[in-house]
């Protein structure tokens, strides 16, 4: 996902600009550029790789202006290079862009058949042009954004400041996009994301889908308008309920955000009973209980999925209703049954993974009411949805989720429970408790881990296998590894083994083996089923399973009694530890992984 930040005001604009997307920097990136005013002619700097290769150019121009665009590119269309990085400019305007313009290629030779000349091969380059086309027609900005944006298909938000001129620009379809102000230092903000106003912007607004804003600047003083593409005044925009705190961009006495996080998570879950079962969260799960579905379409990527398939397990067992677990990617493609009684669930961290949101949409648009299980209140998806059940997770800095997972899970579980008329809140918070605790003694356990993982960091490969409940986490653990390690791994239901990845084994393949009380011994034969073939065994199970210890290379046990339906969250936090020390030992950039974004907002 691409970081996009704009300012204008009294200070020198680069330093807002750089700052803002250094706390973008976790999304993933993989080159840089910002674009500044100079006597009201426009300049550029843009560099490939780290920011801190954009730093360096930059002190060495060392320039001074008060109206300036920047962008973190995460590459789509066009090789990663400079000429293909952010801003996009020319002579009139400069152009920041997150997202896809699906139809660029049609658009782009049509406009080469015109004379118009491009210089990157992006998609990006083609809405300058478009804009640029349309400013010599109509003389308007405003009129040139809303042609540009009614020809253009796909999910983009868009960042734009033309040469004389300290106005701003800025609209969005189905990609996120935030506006900011600060009237006592007359200074005006434009975003992709609200972590990066935080401490500068006074206000942030959330436009919606197609309303453009129009940030003006004088000496004496500053506004922030929107409108229609029609021209006319809108309303679609939400101002920032409140303030969102800084402290969360330091990693306290962590070496990672990923381990800070990690370790937040007894806190949040304290956090969590007291917001939804004390608080205005109560009136929401409240609100759930009016659901009588006869179906659950539960949607989402990755982690968000994987949280997904435990949700699933609640929802049937406590409402006995059926659930389907989907991959967005492949839901929102393959015409799914929905009937007007369904619910769809769509999990989401960030609330703008593209498939998730077009997978919304697709249920929207059939009638489907759609709740969200998500973090960033104001985001995409939580203006999409009819109800959201807000995980309170706080940001999540790492690209690996880790808390979100867990938050995820919880919120899932009191929906579950809710609708089902079982909510007891002193049962919950017993429970919540209880789980916390055990989170805690875990994390006091890491020198155990890290031996663990030092033993087998160097392995060919890694099976993580798991029966039941603990099927998703067996997947979760894999893609944690991959995803921060960089090493192989897969997560499989235990009992497919023997249906052929059981071929893999020899004494070189690692199986991180999850065996809990439920169908113990089903698990356990799995395990000795590796054992015998000279796996290698990470037992991952009750403290008290001397079965599971008797066949391990290596075990780690945890109090796994009276969590019930919790116990995978548990199991989790010791393989969220165990990716985490052997991304450690490989010596990867754990918080921002190769090739990784923090939210996936093209498709
Ligand atoms: C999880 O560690 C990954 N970063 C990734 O799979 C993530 O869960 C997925 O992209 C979904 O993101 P979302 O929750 O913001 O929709």
């Amino acid at each position: 996902m691409c970081g996009i930040v704009g300012y204008s005001g009294p200070q020198n604009a680069i330093i807002p600009v750089l700052e803002g997307l250094t706390r973008l920097e976790y999304r993933g990136y993989d080159s840089a550029g910002v674009s500044y005013l100079v006597n009201n002619e426009i300049q550029i700097i843009k560099k490939e790789g780290k920011i801190d290769n954009l730093k360096a150019e930059i002190k060495n121009k060392n320039p001074f202006s008060h109206t300036a665009i920047g962008h973190t590119r995460w590459a789509t269309h066009g090789a990663v290079n400079e000429l293909n990085a952010h801003p996009h400019t020319n002579e009139t305007f400069s152009i920041v862009h997150n997202g896809i313009i699906e139809n660029a290629s049609e658009i782009k030779e049509d406009l080469q058949k015109e004379g118009f000349k491009f210089k990157s091969d992006t998609d990006s380059e083609v809405f300058l042009v478009l804009l640029t086309k349309y400013f010599l027609q109509t003389k308007s900005v405003k009129d040139s954004i809303s042609l540009a944006m009614k020809l253009i298909r796909g999910n983009s938000a868009f960042v734009m400041m033309m040469k004389d001129s300290t106005s701003l620009y800025a609209v969005k379809r189905g990609a996120p996009l935030v506006a900011g102000n600060n009237p006592a230092k007359k200074e005006i903000y434009l975003s992709s994301d609200p972590y990066a106003l935080i401490g500068f912007a006074e206000n942030i607004y959330f436009p919606e889908d197609e309303v453009i804003c129009e940030l003006n600047r004088t000496d004496k003083d500053i506004e922030v308008k929107f409108f229609e593409l029609s021209g006319q005044k809108s309303e679609r925009y939400k101002a920032q309920a409140k303030k969102m705190s800084l402290d969360v961009a330091n990693k306290g006495e962590h070496e990672h955000f990923m381990l800070k996080e990690i370790y937040e998570q007894p806190g949040l879950i304290k956090n969590l009973y007291e917001y939804y079962l004390n608080q205005e969260g109560r009136q929401l799960l409240t609100k759930i209980t009016k659901y009588k579905p006869d179906f659950i379409h539960i949607i989402g990527c990755g982690t968000a999925w994987h949280a997904g398939l435990v949700i699933k397990n609640f929802f049937e067992e406590q409402n006995k209703v059926r659930v389907n677990v989907e991959l967005a990617s492949e839901f929102r493609y393959r015409n799914p049954i929905l009937k007007k009684n369904d619910i769809g669930i769509f999990i989401s961290q960030s609330g703008e993974t593209a498939d998730t949101l077009a997978s919304c949409d697709l249920c929207i648009e059939e009638k489907v009411t759609a709740l969200s299980i998500v973090n960033v209140e104001g985001s995409t998806l939580y203006r999409n949805c009819a109800e959201n059940f807000l995980i309170k997770a706080g940001l999540e800095i790492g690209v690996a989720s880790t808390k979100a997972f867990t938050m995820q899970v919880l919120t899932g579980y009191l929906m579950s429970l809710s609708m089902a008329g079982k909510l007891e809140a002193k049962k919950v918070q017993k429970e919540f408790d209880l789980l916390a605790d055990n989170i805690k003694q875990v994390l006091s356990r890491t020198t155990e881990i890290k031996a663990i993982a030092d033993a087998v960091y160097n392995k060919k490969g890694f099976i993580f296998t798991g029966r039941g409940i603990y099927f998703p986490i067996a997947l979760e653990g894999a893609l944690k590894l991959k995803e921060i390690a960089y090493v192989h791994a897969e997560g499989y239901a235990a009992g497919e083994l023997k249906h052929g990845p059981i071929a893999l084994i020899d004494q070189h393949m690692v199986n991180i083996s999850i065996v809990g009380p439920e169908l113990h011994e089903k698990a356990l034969s799995n395990t000795e089923e590796v054992k015998s073939r000279r796996g290698l065994i990470i037992g991952i199970g009750d403290e008290k399973d001397k079965k599971l210890k008797g066949v391990s290379d290596y075990y780690f046990g945890m109090n796994l009694e009276g969590l019930d339906h919790l116990r995978p969250v548990l199991v989790n936090i010791s393989m969220q530890l165990f990716a985490y020390y052997v991304a450690k030992l490989k010596g990867t950039d754990i918080d921002k992984p190769r090739n990784l974004a923090k939210s996936v907002t093209v498709e």
